[in-house]
């Protein structure tokens, strides 16, 4: 998988705080890469509920974004994604990290997401980065075709377990 884009203009990929004006670009790479997309009110929900939302440019275009909630000591990260002509080539891991640093920052101990188990782009994913699976729940995701299993995943911060 080509590290191209991530290795070479690195300075012209940030991340920053989601903001309302976001919430179009945002929705439309939703609808293109989610079995189950979100409504861009969904987002607003998200900003509006003081959840911490990203977004990750690329030469200042919304590329991806993420969404993490936090109880106590644990984490949820209820979405994450890149825009497809940006994938594989090092982003989601990117943002990916920046979530675990922004976890680490708040002393989280453990960072939870759910997956639907068709999706093997993401289990493989969250599996190189370190998630392991510790439940299934089953026909969690209802689709017009199929109703499909979640598994849910977690992801140690070592460095508060210790
Ligand atoms: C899952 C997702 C966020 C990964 O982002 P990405 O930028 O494509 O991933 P990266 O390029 O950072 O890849 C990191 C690792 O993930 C794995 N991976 C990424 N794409 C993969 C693919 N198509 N098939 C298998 N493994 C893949 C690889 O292990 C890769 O490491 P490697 O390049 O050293 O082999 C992205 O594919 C996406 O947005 N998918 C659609 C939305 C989604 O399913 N979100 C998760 C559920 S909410």
């Amino acid at each position: 998988m080509s590290k191209k884009l991530i290795e070479n203009t690195e300075e012209k990929i940030f991340i920053r705080q989601m903001q309302l004006n976001d919430l179009t670009d945002v929705a439309t790479i939703e609808r293109s890469v989610q079995l189950i997309p979100w409504s861009k009110q969904k987002f607003l929900d998200c900003l509006h509920a003081d959840y911490y939302c990203y977004v990750l440019c690329c030469d200042k275009k919304t590329s991806g974004y993420a969404i993490l909630s936090t109880v106590l000591d644990e984490a949820e990260m209820l979405i994450i994604a890149i825009d497809k002509q940006f994938q594989g080539q090092g982003l989601g891991r990117y943002l990916l990290q920046y979530i675990v640093n922004v976890c680490q920052q708040k002393e989280i101990t453990q960072l939870l997401l759910e997956v639907a188990e068709t999706n093997s782009q993401a289990i493989n994913f969250y599996e190189q980065f370190g998630f392991q699976q510790y439940h299934i729940r089953k026909k969690y995701y209802k689709t017009k075709d199929e109703d499909v299993d979640a598994l849910l995943m977690r992801y140690y911060l070592a460095d508060f377990l210790e």
